[in-house]
């Protein structure tokens, strides 16, 4: 097997997946380059490449075996050289071993909780070893990477991490591991640094976000309303977002917060699954339609302007025809401003893999078909009744058309527009069009 036995140079981090992992990818790519490592320019071969995976349906692992094929077929390195390939993320915690043994042009697998030891796995994939680190370290992560230096206009910010919901279909509580929040302080101080390096919005991740809790620096016990509140208070940071929020965990304080904390944006993304009781209960889902509807009434309440997000699973075992007509209907009680959705898919150890009334391929595309309709319509709907208001716009970046900006509203939806504006700013916009996807706008005054 050809070993790269000089140090890599150049890395690059590709991330799949969920935003939780385009954070861990940033971090990955700070601690590689606090080793003396450049990024690789676009279109170049790295010399380290990390493959930051997602394990949540099965066409996502199947990316991972095709991109370590294309990396190696693609390596223009001198003869008898290959690129040190690492895999991270959720494939590697899932199926450390399988990927081992399955590519051997694989020198590194590195698990979601242990990627602060990359620097010490680079320097044993160079003497020749595989490495595999899969723990979950009692010391976590967090305590020991350098500090943040990449950000842009908005940024990430991981505050809790892992699940202990144990939905029947999903891998996350086994992929992340149990539910952890970080500590108030180095959030904060996280944050700080962030907004240093040019962040105006920041959005706090976590597989059940609104799960956080922990002590402020007085000591006394707060959840992530609080943490809200203590950032918000940072004068430089202008918005707020959090994501993903589990309904069981939506606090009458956390919605309070969003009827009394103006840089709190006006946008939920709380995913729900299904529409159907009998379906909710065999995903373990702890929760009902009426009870998650008589949630939104609550945040509808404190914030009337709301933007409501969910996701949901097409095809879940057993998931009949009535069934999936009940989340259509949900879908239109609701009014999602957006909405992600996908096909089930059986994920191997989890107890709905094994269920009966496993539902065949055919019936899924078009269920999934029928309900990402449903969705666009109320997204347009929603793009509708935005138009003719007007609104802050955070700049993200260059729009496609010469002088043109994107940036987002306060409902997260992409807004376009022409105009005397550069990166970063919080501008005043007209909403004068509305597309199914998008918004026109024009700056105000
Ligand atoms: N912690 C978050 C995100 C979980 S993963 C939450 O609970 O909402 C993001 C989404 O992927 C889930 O909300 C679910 O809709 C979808 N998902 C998870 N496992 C899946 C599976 N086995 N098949 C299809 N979709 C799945
Ligand atoms: Fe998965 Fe459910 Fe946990 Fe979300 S709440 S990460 S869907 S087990
Ligand atoms: Fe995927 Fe892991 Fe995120 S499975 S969705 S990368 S937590």
């Amino acid at each position: 097997m050809p070993k790269s036995t000089s140090a890599p140079r150049t890395y690059r981090v590709k991330s799949f997946g969920c935003q939780m992992n385009a954070y861990d990818g940033e971090r990955m790519a700070e601690l590689l380059a606090e080793q003396g490592l450049t990024a690789a320019p676009d279109g170049d071969n790295a010399d380290l490449v990390v493959l930051n995976t997602c394990h949540i349906r099965e066409r996502a692992v199947d990316k991972v075996y095709s991109d370590i094929g294309r990396i190696v077929k693609d390596w223009q390195g001198a003869e008898g050289t290959a690129p040190l390939i690492a895999v991270a993320g959720c494939v590697a915690q899932a199926e450390g071993e399988e990927i081992m043994a399955r590519a051997p042009s694989v020198r590194m697998v590195v698990g979601p909780q242990a990627y602060h030891r990359l620097p010490e796995m680079l320097a044993r994939a160079q003497q020749g070893e595989r490495v595999t680190d899969t723990d979950m370290p009692v010391i976590p992560k967090f305590d020991t990477l350098p500090a943040r230096k990449r950000s842009g206009p908005t940024a990430f910010l991981t505050v809790q991490e892992g699940c202990d919901k144990f939905c029947t279909y999903c891998v996350v509580p086994y992929t992340r591991g149990a539910e952890v929040s970080r500590p108030f302080a180095p959030l904060l101080e996280e944050a700080r640094r962030l907004i240093a390096t040019g962040a105006r919005e920041i959005t706090l991740l976590g597989q059940n976000v609104n799960a956080w809790e922990h002590e402020d620096d007085k000591g006394r016990p707060i959840g992530l309303d609080g943490l809200i509140r203590a950032l918000a208070a940072l004068p430089d940071l202008a918005r707020i977002r959090y994501t993903t929020s589990h309904p069981a965990d939506m606090t009458d304080a956390l919605i309070a917060a969003h009827a009394e904390e103006p840089k709190l944006m006006p946008f939920l993304h709380l995913p729900v699954q299904s529409g159907s009781d009998p379906i909710l209960a065999a995903m373990n889902r702890s929760h009902t339609t009426e009870s998650y509807l008589h949630l939104l009434d609550k945040v509808r309440a404190a914030r009337p302007d709301i933007a409501l997000s969910g996701d949901f699973i097409v095809g879940f075992p057993g998931e009949s025809e009535a069934d999936f007509a009940a989340t259509l209907a949900l879908i239109d009680a609701v009014g999602y401003a957006q909405a992600f959705s996908f096909k089930y898919s059986p994920r191997p150890g989890t107890p709905a893999a094994t269920m009966p009334g496993q539902i065949a391929p055919e019936v899924m595309d078009e269920r999934l078909q029928r309900l990402q309709a449903a969705v666009n319509r109320h997204q347009y709907a929603f793009n509708l009744a935005s138009q003719g208001r007007r609104c802050e716009v955070l700049v993200e970046r260059h729009g496609k058309l010469p002088g043109q900006w994107l940036g987002k509203s306060p409902w997260l939806q992409s807004v376009h527009f022409f105009g005397d504006v550069a990166i970063g700013d919080l501008v005043t916009v007209d909403l004068t069009e509305a597309g199914a996807n998008s918004l026109k706008g024009e700056l105000a005054g």
